[in-house]
């Protein structure tokens, strides 16, 4: 079975870094009127999008995370998510953000969206570095995106396939998928 690369750089460590300079001051500003804000990452896809973003955010802020099912060696999403690890602490009445890499289909943030509004947070916004609009099956609502994208599977910068290429500094499509 060949073995999958990743050699088509679809985003530079360069863009990807003014990308989320601009989208950090960018909810900086929008939070401007609130005290402390709680970013609930994604794991473990979203852990570089969070560590960068925060790096340049200079209000005072908490993190947890959380983990749901992911594709395994598939590239295509099941449709069925599972949670595998769930908050440290409580979110009612804090103003929280869910930091995600990328939104496909759009299930796994609904699912996740879902569950976090039911612990009555004050404010419930999301995050996403990565969204592919064409593949969109549910109307989730995300109110930062870093970038959109064509209908690619992609890796790299937290991205996996089967828990490869997360550490590439860049997004590459995969060229070759078994
Ligand atoms: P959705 O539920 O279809 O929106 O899929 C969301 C999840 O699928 C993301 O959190 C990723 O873990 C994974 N995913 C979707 N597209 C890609 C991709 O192109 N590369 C790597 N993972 C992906």
């Amino acid at each position: 079975m060949p073995s999958p690369t990743a050699t088509t750089i679809l985003l530079s460590a360069d863009r990807i870094r003014q990308r989320i300079e601009g989208m950090a001051a960018q909810i900086e500003q929008d939070y401007a009127h609130v005290d402390h804000l709680h970013l609930v990452c994604v794991l473990k896809g979203g852990v570089m999008f969070l560590t960068d973003l925060v790096r340049t955010m200079t209000r005072p802020l908490t993190l947890d995370f959380i983990a749901l099912s992911s594709y395994g060696q598939s590239t295509s999403s099941s449709g069925e998510v599972k949670l595998l690890k769930d908050l440290d602490t409580p979110i009612s009445g804090r103003d929280v953000i869910i930091i995600e890499d990328i939104v496909d289909t759009g299930l796994t943030l609904m699912y996740l969206q879902d569950i976090l509004r039911a612990r009555t947070p004050r404010s419930l916004r999301t995050a996403c570095l990565l969204s592919k609009p064409s593949r969109r099956t549910v109307d989730v609502k995300v109110e930062y995106i870093g970038f959109e994208i064509e209908d690619r599977f992609v890796v790299g910068y937290g991205l996996d396939f089967d828990q490869r290429f997360r550490n590439l500094p860049y997004i590459a499509a995969l060229d070759e998928v078994p």
